[in-house]
């Protein structure tokens, strides 16, 4: 039987609620295949830092270390607890973006899928849905503005100043452009390749290596966009795109609006991954505001652990299990606080129910 072990980081907020329902998905997988899976949550984030003095602690890194995946929940606080931890320990930057470079997880995978019969939750037009929206966002995720050097001063002229770098080299460009021909090999054979080599330089060299890379792929499309147009163009036609590829910045820019094309970034679970190391994680934040109520959607979640299925441990038809399993409960008309708008002809439920509907779902799918 094969083993695999699972770190949990269940992070801030709605992170705990969410992972309760990815993990009963988990151990309902478990219990229906010839694997094992072995969880051991560990501190991260916010919580981590009250409850350890910092939200990556060293244990929570060697048990990264030694786990086959990690699924981790959102991190961050609210603005008055945040402003209680010095700024380099808050759970971004003391956490987060640690926790991709240790791991060296460059490939953000973030899937933007609304098929037909969910499409009454894009604020979309149905005319510019069309068939559904399929498209997925790889994000450049360990280099680009969010790691370059930064300084913090005073400047002759005594203004208070700061520098931050943008800073890629063609190593690093490659391999994400690699991964993202790659994907369009298994797709639709179409890329749109994100840039601003009208001002950045950095999108510069971008491009030249995507036309080097493109010479190994001559079947893949390639098309070339700015992001500022990618962004009017994901709302004015969204079925355009398949595959994405971008750099950093862009990539968490882009992949917010994303969410919001779907109607809400609750649709929108990621993989992050490497050489030798994943980790699965919802695209949005940890919603505070909304914490220990039962109200968040866990799909982004439960959607994680699809993702972690399939890249992981390569149970693709569990994978496609789990998908659908989320994906019958909306269209059998429930919906979670998030997607739903005002006067809308839905059955509410809560984060739980929502968990228990797709077991259920699942259970009939085995
Ligand atoms: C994301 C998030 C993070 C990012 C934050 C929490 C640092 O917004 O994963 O998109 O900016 O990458
Ligand atoms: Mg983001």
């Amino acid at each position: 039987m094969k083993s695999y072990k699972i770190t949990i980081l269940a992070g801030d907020g709605i992170g705990p609620e969410i992972m309760k329902e990815a993990i009963k998905v988990l151990k309902l997988v478990e219990q229906r295949n010839d694997v094992k899976f072995e969880l051991q949550e560990a501190a991260f984030g916010g919580s981590a830092y009250f409850d350890t003095g910092h939200p990556f602690p060293e244990e929570t890194k060697m048990i990264c270390d030694e786990s086959d995946a990690i699924l981790k929940g959102p991190i961050g606080l609210n603005h008055e607890d945040s402003e209680k931890i010095p700024v380099d320990l808050r759970p971004e930057r003391g956490a987060l973006l640690p926790l991709r470079k240790r791991l060296n997880t460059y490939a953000n995978f973030r899937p933007v899928s609304l098929p037909r019969r969910l499409a009454h939750f894009s604020p979309l037009k149905p005319e510019i849905i069309g068939d559904g929206i399929d498209m997925v966002m790889i994000r450049e995720l360990v280099g680009g503005l969010y790691f370059g050097e930064k300084e913090v001063g005073v400047n002759d002229d005594g203004l208070r100043y700061v520098k931050e770098t943008l800073e890629y080299n063609e190593a690093q460009i490659e391999q994400i452009v690699r991964v993202a021909f790659k994907q369009c090999m298994r797709r639709k054979k179409v890329l749109h390749n994100i840039h601003k080599s009208n001002v950045l330089k950095s999108s510069v060299l971008w491009n030249e290596v995507v036309g080097e890379v493109a010479v190994d792929f001559p079947e893949v499309e390639i098309h070339h966009i700015l992001v500022d147009a990618a962004a009017t163009a994901l709302c004015l036609n969204p079925t355009q795109f398949d595959v994405m590829v971008m750099e950093n910045m862009f990539g968490d820019i882009l992949s917010d609006q994303a969410g919001g094309i779907l109607g809400s970034l609750g649709l929108m679970p990621s993989a992050c991954i490497g050489e030798t190391n994943a980790y699965y994680e919802p695209s949005h934040g940890s919603a505070p505001d909304i914490a220990g109520q039962n109200i968040a959607n866990p799909y982004s979640m439960i959607g994680s652990v699809a993702m972690m299925l399939e890249l992981s441990f390569d149970m693709l038809d569990e994978s496609k299990n789990v998908w659908n399993a989320m994906q019958s409960v909306f269209a059998d008309g429930f919906s979670t606080p998030d997607l739903s708008k005002p006067g809308a002809d839905v059955k509410m439920i809560k984060t739980d129910e929502f968990g228990d509907r797709v077991i259920a779902a699942l259970s009939g799918s085995a």
